[in-house]
């Protein structure tokens, strides 16, 4: 036998019109069946899977040799393609109408015993999953979210080409960046003390290559942003991020509709409804309790508070009395709910804060709760009538701030979306949220953050209210929301120095500590800086919504764990002493 096979064929693409043909393909064995006699082996590439015989009748010796072969062997063989008997055609498969019979084989390479089964639906953990990703990913599902995944960035890359949007890389090690998480820092040797940051996104890099002039900007870009992760965060992640001259919000909108559009298309073969729809900031946060709401399904929240107020429902009364609200849901069908049930989705509430949850049952002999007492026929009529309440209705309420009320509501408005059926699988449901706060006052720390990051531009007709009422300002940002997952941000910029300088000290961010951070950038802004804006979509998200898949890790080839672990290669680990040395990090003693 020759020493290298070379195969003519993927796994994948072979059909009855082959027929008779001589082929040879290469790759693992996803299944081994002896069927007395005859051996059969399921031969599964990147694209697919082939079934291969081997007959002792055709060759006795390679019969002989296929009896070793086990699971995850890689193979190369020869064979001829011949239609599958009558009966034994698999519709399932792309090649299930023929087989390969085996005339000579070599086994490229053993396999040991596996940790886990590649080639069956059986929940696997999630840690021997990362521990072993070489295997998790020669999985169908795995295999098949990452090939969409590239097709997703070439579909990208084609329509930001088709409109003159270039490529250009942005720096790694470079300075912190202000997306407000923590920096992921790296010392250089060469100059003992100082530090690189990774990028928590190229923000600064993209706008100053508006200033340099070159109006149209992609980059499928790393970022990494040292915060707690959770199942949509990731410490390094990517993100296709963009920036464009002379625009206004409409026109970055409409870009990213085109390319979603594309996307869908080319990708999935499906239509998009295009322009999606807006919603203002404090519109979604009054009917949804959140900024990215889950639009595949209504049960909005509704506001009882003018009713509260007046009620004799203490908790009700005080609250609106000390500037908080009352606001309820409708769990359609819910009122056969039994106590426990009821304390169940109290504690979820209780996560985001609230101090209780109080329930009315809509029933036959009418309205059912323990504070019913509290009001009059007539507020109990008109609580029923806001919430649109029917016999078999579960009305839910929360009072407390505006914070706890929308985030708790948010939380069981999510919880029902899924345990009442409400959520079609099929839907994509894109919006634009718009109309952001330019700012965000911060309790703790008793001042003022901003809402997206500090180079985002206010509203023209605002601009004064930085001296007087900066809360009330308002942005040209736009986030992109899908099915209830943030998959975007972005806005028009600040391209006039003094209004950037305006923005730093509202945020408390004095002129030394501005010229240390960003001298670059602000000195940057007076060499004749161009109206800009763009979006970073966040590539992971995006793909993890479209794949249906439930965390980000699983649309990633080699993510990390809750606590930023890879299981794989166990980073982060320690270092060498003499390493420490080197970097002038002497004072950190190795465990
Ligand atoms: P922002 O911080 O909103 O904007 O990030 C843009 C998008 O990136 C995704 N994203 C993440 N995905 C996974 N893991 C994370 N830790 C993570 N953090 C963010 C989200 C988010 O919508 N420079 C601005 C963009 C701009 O203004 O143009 C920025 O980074 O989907
Ligand atoms: P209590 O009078 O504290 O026994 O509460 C009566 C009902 O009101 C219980 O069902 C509580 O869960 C509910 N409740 C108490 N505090 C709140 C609150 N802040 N918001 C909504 N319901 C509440």
């Amino acid at each position: 036998m020759s020493k290298l096979l070379k195969r003519t064929h993927n796994c994948g693409e072979l059909s009855a019109k082959d027929a008779g043909q001589e082929v040879t393909l290469c790759g693992w064995v996803d299944r081994r069946r002896d069927h007395g006699g005859l051996i059969f082996v399921d031969l599964r590439d990147r694209e697919g899977i082939t079934q291969v015989v081997f007959n002792p009748e055709v060759n006795k010796e390679v019969h002989a040799e296929a009896e070793s072969i086990r699971n995850e062997y890689v193979l190369a063989i020869v064979g001829n393609v011949s239609p599958r008997p009558e009966g034994t055609i698999n519709g399932h498969l792309k090649t299930g109408e023929i087989e390969i019979v085996v005339s000579s084989l070599e086994i490229l390479n053993r396999a040991a015993p596996l940790p886990f089964a590649i080639n069956d639906n059986e929940e696997i953990s999630e840690s021997l999953r990362l521990k072993y990703r070489y295997l998790d990913l020669r999985r169908s599902e795995m295999r098949d979210r990452l090939l969409t995944r590239s097709k997703v960035v070439k579909a990208v890359r084609d329509f930001l080409d088709g409109e003159g949007v270039i490529e250009v890389e942005t720096p790694y090690l470079t300075k912190s960046t202000p997306e407000g998480a923590r920096d992921y820092l790296v010392p250089s040797r060469i100059n003992v003390g100082h530090f690189y940051a990774l990028p928590q996104s190229p923000q600064l890099f993209k706008q100053i290559l508006m200033i340099a002039g070159y109006e149209k900007y992609y980059q499928i870009a790393k970022c990494f942003r040292d915060e707690d992760l959770r199942a949509d965060r990731q410490p390094e992640f990517t993100q296709i991020d963009m920036e464009f001259s002379f625009v206004d919000s409409n026109d970055v909108m409409s870009l990213i509709e085109g390319m979603m559009c594309q996307v869908f298309d080319k990708v999935m073969g499906k239509r998009l409804e295009a322009p999606f729809q807006i919603i203002p900031y404090h519109e979604a946060m009054d009917r949804y309790g959140s900024d990215k709401p889950d639009l595949r399904f209504g049960m909005e929240l509704k506001d009882i508070s003018s009713i509260a107020a007046s009620s004799d429902f203490k908790v009700f009364a005080e609250t609106i009395k000390n500037g908080g609200e009352v606001r309820g849901i409708n769990a359609k069908g819910c009122s056969g709910y039994s106590r426990k049930d009821v304390d169940l989705l109290m504690e979820e509430a209780k996560i985001f804060g609230a101090k209780g949850l109080a329930w009315f049952k809509i029933t036959e002999t009418g309205i059912e709760s323990p504070i019913a007492k509290f009001f009059s026929p007539e507020q109990l009529e008109a609580i029923k009538t806001k919430l649109e309440g029917e016999g078999g209705d579960l009305l839910l309420f929360v009072a407390d701030s505006r914070k706890v009320v929308l985030d708790s509501l948010a939380h069981l408005r999510n919880l029902f979306g899924e345990r009442l059926g409400m959520i079609d699988e099929k839907k994509y449901a894109f919006a634009w949220i718009t109309e952001f706060p330019l700012l965000e006052w911060d309790d703790q720390e008793n001042r003022w953050f901003a809402m997206h990051h500090p180079f985002t531009s206010p509203v023209d007709e605002d601009i004064s209210l930085f001296d007087t009422d900066p809360g009330k300002m308002r942005t040209h940002a736009y986030d992109l929301v899908l099915n209830g997952s943030e998959i975007g941000g972005g806005s028009i910029r600040i391209h006039k120095k003094e209004i950037q300088e305006k923005m730093f000290r509202v945020l408390g961010i004095g002129e030394d500590e501005a010229r240390e951070k960003f001298g670059f950038f602000i000195d940057a802004l007076d060499y004749g800086t161009p109206p800009h804006g763009g979006i970073a979509i966040g590539l992971d998200r995006f793909m993890a919504m479209i794949t249906g898949s439930k965390s980000i890790r699983d649309v990633i080839a080699f993510p990390k764990t809750q606590k930023g672990v890879c299981l794989m290669t166990e980073a982060p680990s320690t270092v060498d002493k003499k390493q420490l040395k080197e970097l002038g990090i002497v004072k950190i003693e190795q465990k």
